[in-house]
């Protein structure tokens, strides 16, 4: 990734918003935000949502991942799959958008949305999701359009076997989420 540590700085409710690349945190502080996700993603708290749980490791496996820090404290992360061919594209999933609930509803999930999407649409790779009906309205406003899973490499539909609530999906047939491909364009 070429980008700086720091991607965007900016004021929010009266608090410092910093969006930080992931592999570029300190060792401890990737550790304790890898450790959160997995604790968020499998508590029950968020099962309604239909967020696939993901483990610290699959967290480090991520192509780019992207970190909120509200006045140093950790606000949010979202971040983006391997790639993968479709055609003539190289795309990649982004999704594990998470942010911790006393954060929530100020932008951060949109910020972070954006700034991944662009992040890796510079490395000639087009990003898709999965949204739930909680996170369309962000990729909606982040330069997604709706599409359909033939418009997803086609092992994008593997990951429906772990959804915690509505289980294994036959790619093509139905999927729970909607699936959105970014269509934006940012060559600088
Ligand atoms: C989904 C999630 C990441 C959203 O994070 P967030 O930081 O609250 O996202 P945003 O603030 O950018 O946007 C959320 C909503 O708040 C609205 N909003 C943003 N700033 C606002 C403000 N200052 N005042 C009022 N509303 C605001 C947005 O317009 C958006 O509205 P919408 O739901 O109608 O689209 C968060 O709720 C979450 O972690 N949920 C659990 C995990 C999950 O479902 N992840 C998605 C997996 S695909």
């Amino acid at each position: 990734m070429s980008a700086g540590a720091v991607i965007e700085q900016y004021k929010r409710w009266g608090n410092s918003v910093e969006l930080r690349v992931f592999d570029h945190l300190p060792y401890q502080r990737r550790l304790e935000i890898a450790r959160a996700l997995a604790v968020a993603t499998t508590s029950s708290a968020e099962q309604p949502l239909q967020m696939l749980p993901i483990t610290p490791e699959e967290v480090y496996a991520k192509y780019a991942g992207v970190v909120a820090l509200v006045d140093g404290q950790f606000g949010g992360y979202v971040g983006a799959m391997q790639p993968l061919k479709h055609g003539v594209r190289t795309m990649s999933e982004v999704g594990s958008l998470w942010v911790p609930g006393e954060f929530r509803r100020h932008g951060i999930g949109t910020s972070l949305t954006k700034s991944v999407s662009r992040l890796i649409q510079l490395d000639g790779i087009t990003p898709y999701a999965f949204c739930n009906p909680s996170s369309k309205g962000i990729f909606d406003a982040s330069g997604y359009q709706e599409r359909t899973l033939r418009d997803v490499p086609e092992e994008a539909g593997s990951l429906c076997a772990r959804c915690p609530k509505l289980g294994a999906r036959v790619l093509g047939v139905e999927c729970c989420d909607t699936v959105m491909v970014y269509e934006e364009q940012h060559d600088k």
